[in-house]
């Protein structure tokens, strides 16, 4: 996972807890960098799942609470640095319909080493349909980043999670319903 990533969630961690939050954080899930994250860098993504844990351990949230936060907050991160991926689009519908096939492909010619989720859109009448597929368990992040999405283009939709009725949170049905 790549270090800007780490380096957000060292932010908000710092912001909503205080630095003695992270540096417990650092030293209490004994994470192989040593909390060193460069921007550029890419690190297990083991080590954001083991910060999240603690976390979660430390102030009672859920892990998935805790993703789903860090998503909204990342979703408005990424849109100021990389403002190609949003400007292009009035509206959230075709911004995730170009998710898959330009967003991320544009992600990974700059990080050819990104590990990202894979995306398939479709309309089922009126509710627009989103699939998150990914090798990593980080489903609630996306979600996270979904209402982020949602509120960057003024908070029109209302947003389901469907199970897919597969264990863990590697996969994820989300619907969008015109508000
Ligand atoms: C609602 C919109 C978006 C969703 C749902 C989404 C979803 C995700 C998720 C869940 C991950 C974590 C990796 C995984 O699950 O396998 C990820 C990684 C990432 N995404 Fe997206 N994303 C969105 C928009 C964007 C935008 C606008 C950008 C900026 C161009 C972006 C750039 C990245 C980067 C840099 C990573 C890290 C890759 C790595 O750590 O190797 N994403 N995305």
């Amino acid at each position: 996972m790549k270090g800007i990533v780490f380096r957000e969630f060292g932010e908000l961690v710092t912001a909503r807890f205080g630095d003695a939050m992270w540096d417990a954080l650092i030293s209490e899930s004994k994470v192989p960098s040593g909390g060193v994250y460069t921007a550029v860098g890419t690190y297990p993504h083991e080590e954001a799942v083991a910060l999240l844990m603690t976390l979660s351990r430390k102030t009672g949230a859920s892990p998935d609470d805790l993703l789903k936060v860090f998503g909204e907050h990342l979703f408005g991160v990424l849109a100021h640095r990389y403002p190609f991926a949003v400007a292009a689009h009035a509206d959230l519908v075709p911004f995730l319909e170009s998710l898959e096939g330009v967003v991320h492909v544009e992600v990974r010619k700059l990080y050819p080493d990104a590990e990202l989720p894979s995306f398939v859109t479709h309309w089922e009448g009126e509710t627009f349909i989103l699939e998150y597929r990914s090798a990593r368990p980080f489903a609630s992040l996306a979600e996270g980043l979904l209402l982020g999405a949602i509120a960057h283009w003024g908070g029109r939709y209302a947003l389901t999670r469907r199970s897919m009725g597969v264990p863990g949170a590697h996969e994820a049905i989300f619907e969008l319903r015109r508000t």
